[in-house]
């Protein structure tokens, strides 16, 4: 019988995170949706993150990268149609301008998340194990900078690299490559962390230890493969060093 992947390789060297619905809590914004849209949040911030993902793939696959838009710029046009599809509908009120101070308030709350309880112990365990640790992420640089300072990990993080600096989004192959440059090191040897189950299994596909970290009993995606490890927290990470 095969023996699990995890068990035939060596440790990691590095650890790099995905950052939203990793490291970052997306569902105070969920909160504060249902709070603006009564009966509405749940549905909204669902559509949010799926547009925001789309629009990413979008923008990476048409005409070679024209229409790329940094992370922030995407996420507020996501949110727009979201609230437009699902509370606006056909209403004269968007047009009048109606719900832009929703629109602020939703994205001013995704500039400052909160990180999720376990993150800062996590990584500092990490440090303490000589592991190199980072973020790769599709955040551009300034909305990174913002989520890691509010969530006061500056210091646990060796690593903050946005796929800005290419103008291509995860799941682009040069998207995952930033963490080897950055790290100097083959994908072989970093374990990639996400919550995203297809930025987990797309990292698989690049050639990363992976661990997908399933916190709302989701399915994986059934395309396959499956990453390295499957955990419910950050904590898991810790599995990869023995
Ligand atoms: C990121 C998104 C995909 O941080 O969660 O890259």
């Amino acid at each position: 019988m095969e023996k699990p992947k995890a068990q035939m390789v060596e440790p990691p060297r590095a650890v790099l995170f995905d950052a939203y619905g990793t490291l970052f809590d997306v569902y105070s914004v969920g909160l504060l949706a249902e709070q603006l849209f009564p009966g509405q949040g749940q549905a909204l911030s669902v559509l949010w993150r799926e547009k925001q993902i789309e629009y990413t793939r979008l923008v990476s696959t048409s005409n070679h990268g024209a229409h790329y838009r940094p992370f922030w710029e995407l996420t507020r046009s996501a949110l727009v149609y979201a609230i437009k599809k699902i509370v606006a509908g056909a209403h004269s009120d968007w047009a009048a301008g109606g719900f832009d101070a929703q629109v602020e308030r939703l994205m001013n709350q995704y500039r400052h998340l909160s990180a999720f309880p376990e993150n800062k112990a996590v990584l500092q365990a990490l440090k303490d194990r000589g592991v190199v640790t980072g973020i790769l992420s599709n955040g551009d640089p300034e909305l990174l900078g913002i989520s890691v300072r509010s969530a006061g990990l500056e210091g646990l993080l060796d690593h903050v690299i946005s796929v800005h600096s290419i103008r291509k989004y995860k799941t682009a192959p040069e998207a995952y490559a930033l963490g080897e440059q950055a790290t100097g090191l083959p994908a072989g040897q970093i374990a990639f962390v996400s919550s995203n189950s297809w930025d987990a299994l797309a990292a698989t596909w690049f050639g990363y230890q992976t661990l997908w970290v399933n916190r709302y009993q989701l399915p994986f995606e059934e395309l396959g493969t499956q990453p390295t490890r499957t955990g419910n927290s950050l904590r898991d990470v810790l599995a990869f060093f023995p």
